[in-house]
């Protein structure tokens, strides 16, 4: 599971689960492209990998919504570092009326998150397979979701507060649904297309992360997972580096559930 000196891009890279795997590649020696549409965060956190762990990371601005600036993204790294070697592909966006229930979803909203979270992620997919083809190598991971290969529970938010926005409802709205189960099947499509090419393409689903939720919100989410709890932050590490390294070789078109056991059952 050696990754020193791997180049690592991660798109979504200054929230709550990108901060993480930033600081958690670093300490393990890779140079993180550190992109996101942040950029002062993203030289925020470049500084300071530089600092804590000597690597050579790299600030980069990403706007999924933007081709061209995805474009860049790549061209710029490539043009630093001459090669890469993984990329993780972990935003999200959540535009105004993200939260709506669906009698008042608007298609504005429904297009805009399918478009941020699908579409711009298959874009960033096409921009570092162009790279990968050339080099002969590549590796990508896509960050779907519990909510991508089960319906939401939607039990668990009655009576909840929003700590993300708190003019509306708590609740996993429907484009959220359709575009993280978009992203587990264009991984399997990706990994079938780019066959035999040295190019892996795999997917984490990841659950519920514990952050500064609403007390009735962490006992409902705790009581549907075999785990009894939320994941912590630094819980979907392991994974990564699996996934990241030559540890997971023999792996592409696949699904790594890290939820708690919620899917179980
Ligand atoms: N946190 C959880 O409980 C949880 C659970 C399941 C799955 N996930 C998935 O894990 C990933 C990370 O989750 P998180 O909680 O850290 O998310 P987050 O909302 O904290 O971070 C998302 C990141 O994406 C960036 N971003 C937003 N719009 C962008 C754009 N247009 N272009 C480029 N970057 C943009 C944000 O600036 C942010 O850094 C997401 O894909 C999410 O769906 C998270």
């Amino acid at each position: 599971m050696d990754i020193k000196n791997k180049n690592i891009a991660i798109v979504g890279s200054t929230g709550i689960l990108g901060t993480e795997y930033v600081n958690f590649l670093s300490s393990k020696g890779a140079n993180v492209i550190i992109g996101d549409i942040d950029f002062k965060k993203c030289e925020v956190y470049a500084n300071e990998m530089k600092a804590k762990f000597k690597t050579n990371p790299l600030a980069l601005y990403i706007d999924l919504y933007d081709e061209k600036s995805i474009e860049f993204y790549f061209k710029d790294l490539i043009s630093y570092y001459g090669k890469l070697d993984v990329l993780i592909n972990n935003s999200q966006v959540k535009p105004e009326g993200f939260y709506n229930s669906f009698e008042d979803y608007s298609k504005e909203t429904l297009m805009k998150v399918i478009e941020g979270n699908t579409v711009g992620m298959a874009l960033s997919c096409r921009e570092a397979s162009k790279i990968f083809l050339k080099q002969g190598y590549g590796n990508i991971i896509n960050v779907s979701s519990i909510y991508g290969i089960t319906g939401a529970d939607q039990r668990i938010y009655d009576g909840v507060k929003n700590i993300y926005n708190p003019d509306e409802k708590l609740s996993s709205p429907i484009s959220y649904a359709i575009s993280k189960a978009g992203i587990l099947n264009m991984t399997k499509y990706l990994a079938s297309y780019y066959r035999e090419k040295g190019i892996r393409i795999n997917c984490l689903t990841p659950g519920g992360v514990l952050d500064n939720h609403d007390k009735v919100f962490i006992e409902n989410y705790s009581y549907r997972t075999l785990l009894g709890r939320m994941a912590n932050r630094d819980e979907f590490n392991g994974s990564i580096l699996f996934l990241v390294s030559d540890a997971s070789s023999y792996m592409t078109g696949a699904n790594i559930v890290v939820d708690g056991g919620w899917s179980a059952i």
